[in-house]
């Protein structure tokens, strides 16, 4: 039993100290030696799961706008596929996905070699930071932006340098290029970025690449790619498989709906990807996530149909938040980031307390997923709600 209290704690404190723990013996840090880092870190946070939150609202139902996963389940032919290879769950998946990196090279018309997987792209992301990192390295990045780079600079231990949004609250390339430091092995570019959903341009992305040192690698964190609507030909996979040091993270937890299973995937050179895959534990992507990943390729004209309908709910949110003087970032991903003000906290709690889970973010913008049209509905129902109740 005590051995299950000291992992509940490991696992939770966020700013331990010997003299911070909450109920536990100060020898405890003097017989188990945490990495100091690691010990201060804010672990990431995932928020409720979907059936416990749900299970607290019972019939008024719930809508789960936090995460930016995509709405609705995935295509009946996935589930169908999933339910059949579930019997061969008693062997090891394939160390290699082979065949989702060969359904991937058919999808991206490029080589299987220059694909190399992972356990959704933050798995990736964090084991290509571990490879790239070290004593005397540092990591440069926007921010605010998705919430594992910082924490992914701690268990690389790198340093971490924060390049802050344009005024427009855009990645600021040319900040960014100015924070690049003889020691910097990493920087990445997150776009659209989480969570602005601000987007820079494939060609300003590639200018701003064409001058980064050919000793520094750049990650094009492209998670929610397949919602741009910017431009027609947004992704910079066709020059990450033509500079050894540009790769692309994508990941099958948006659009295609399977966040559940936890597939991601890198694009890039064949020598950079065996060199980064080198920090990465085996068997990361499980027989299910595989053959639920390959299936979903099958079907582009529903990742289209999805994208359309993300579209839908973008311009219905926007306008609604537009017809309240709400201001918010416009979007070309899956959410949006939206300024409620000094009391934005509060006012997210409000919102969950109604079963209205939005992603919290700073003192004064918040950051809300598109859902479906009922649960973008309910949100700016439960706003509303939240809003006047605040003002009388
Ligand atoms: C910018 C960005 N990159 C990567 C990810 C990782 O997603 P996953 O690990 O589910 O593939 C997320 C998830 O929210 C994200 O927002």
């Amino acid at each position: 039993m005590t051995i299950g209290k000291r992992q509940t704690f490991l696992a939770g404190v966020p700013h331990g100290g010997p003299g911070s723990v909450r109920g536990f013996s100060l020898s405890f840090h003097s017989v188990v030696r945490i990495r100091a880092a690691i010990d201060r870190l804010v672990p990431y946070d995932g928020g409720p799961g979907f059936e416990e939150f749900a299970r607290r609202f019972g019939a008024r139902g719930i809508a789960m706008l936090a995460g930016n996963e995509y709405p609705t389940s995935p295509f009946p032919e996935v589930l169908e596929a999933i339910a059949g290879a579930a019997a061969g769950i008693n062997r090891y998946p394939d160390a290699d996905t082979v065949r989702l990196r060969e359904a991937l090279a058919g999808t991206l018309g490029i080589s299987a070699e220059c694909i190399w997987t992972g356990a959704g792209s933050s798995e990736n992301l964090t084991s290509a930071a571990r490879a790239l990192g070290g004593p005397g390295t540092s990591f440069v990045y926007p921010w605010p932006s998705f919430g594992m780079y910082p924490i992914n600079t701690v268990y690389a231990d790198a340093e971490s340098i924060q390049v802050p949004l344009d005024p427009d609250l855009r990645t600021d390339l040319e900040a960014l290029y100015r924070a690049i430091r003889d020691d910097t092995t990493l920087v990445i570019v997150c776009n659209p970025n989480n969570p602005t959903g601000s987007y820079v341009s494939r060609a300003e992305a590639i200018d701003f690449i064409d001058r980064v040192p050919a000793s520094t690698m750049v990650i094009v964190d492209e998670a929610y790619g397949e919602f741009v609507a910017a431009e027609e030909e947004s992704s910079l996979i066709p020059l990450a498989v033509q500079r050894p040091n540009v790769v692309v993270a994508r990941t099958f937890s948006k659009i295609y709906g399977l966040a559940g299973l936890r597939v991601g995937y890198m694009v890039g050179q064949a020598p950079t990807l065996r060199s980064l895959r080198k920090a990465q534990s085996p068997f990361v992507v499980g027989s299910l996530g595989e053959v639920a990943a390959v299936t979903a390729l099958r079907f582009p004209e529903r990742v289209r149909e999805r994208f359309e309908l993300n579209r839908q709910g973008v311009d219905d949110l926007e306008g609604a938040l537009s017809d309240r003087g709400i201001r918010y970032v416009p979007t070309q991903a899956n959410f949006i980031w939206l300024r409620l003000g000094p009391g934005t906290p509060g006012i997210v709690q409000e919102l969950l307390e109604r079963g209205t889970l939005i992603r919290q973010g700073t003192e004064e913008w918040t950051r809300v997923s598109i859902g479906t049209e009922s649960e973008n509905r309910r949100f700016i129902e439960d706003l509303d709600l939240v809003l006047s109740q605040r003002r009388s």
